[in-house]
């Protein structure tokens, strides 16, 4: 069987609008702005996958590509749900030659930590030494 979907770490082919289309709505990036988007994308190693010419998956890592990467934005067109396709991008974030022999990598979900164990992700075995930093309400939005 053909496969419809094609995979790239091209940063320069990440499609923002679509990208911004489908993280708007999410519980972490409620309301983001697109200029403040298209910085992050500019500043990381960014995965996607492509039906066609629609850009349907977005992830990205945040990383020193030395010691430590952050892993965010990890998110799937609704009509491309089950279909393997966040699977496909966390083994491209595995396989990145700049995201080998890392010390450390993290990420937060509040539900999706079973797609992560797959990857040998493991909750924080020592959560009491995690600190962070956050805004409530980053991008002013109205309803979270
Ligand atoms: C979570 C999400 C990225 C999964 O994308 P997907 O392409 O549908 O996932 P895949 O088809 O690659 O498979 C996901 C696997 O992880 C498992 N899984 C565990 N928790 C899950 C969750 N909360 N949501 C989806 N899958 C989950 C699935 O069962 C599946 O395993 P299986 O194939 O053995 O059944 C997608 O549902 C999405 O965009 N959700 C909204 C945004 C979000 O919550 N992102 C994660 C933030 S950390």
């Amino acid at each position: 069987m053909t496969d419809t979907y094609e995979s790239t770490s091209d940063s320069s082919r990440m499609d923002v609008s679509a990208i911004h289309a489908l993280l708007k709505d999410t519980y972490w990036s409620r309301d983001i702005p697109l200029a403040t988007l298209q910085r992050a994308i500019c500043n990381s190693l960014c995965f996607g996958v492509f039906y066609g010419t629609r850009q349907v998956s977005f992830a990205r890592a945040v990383t020193d590509k030395a010691t430590f990467a952050y892993i965010a934005d990890v998110i799937v067109d609704p009509a491309h749900r089950g279909k393997g396709l966040a699977q496909r991008m966390m083994r491209a974030v595995q396989r990145h030659p700049d995201l080998q022999g890392l010390r450390r990598m993290m990420l937060v979900t509040r539900d999706a930590h079973g797609l992560y164990e797959k990857f040998g992700f493991k909750v924080a075995a020592s959560p009491e030494r995690i600190m962070e930093m956050c805004l409530d309400n980053p991008y002013g939005a109205t309803s979270t």
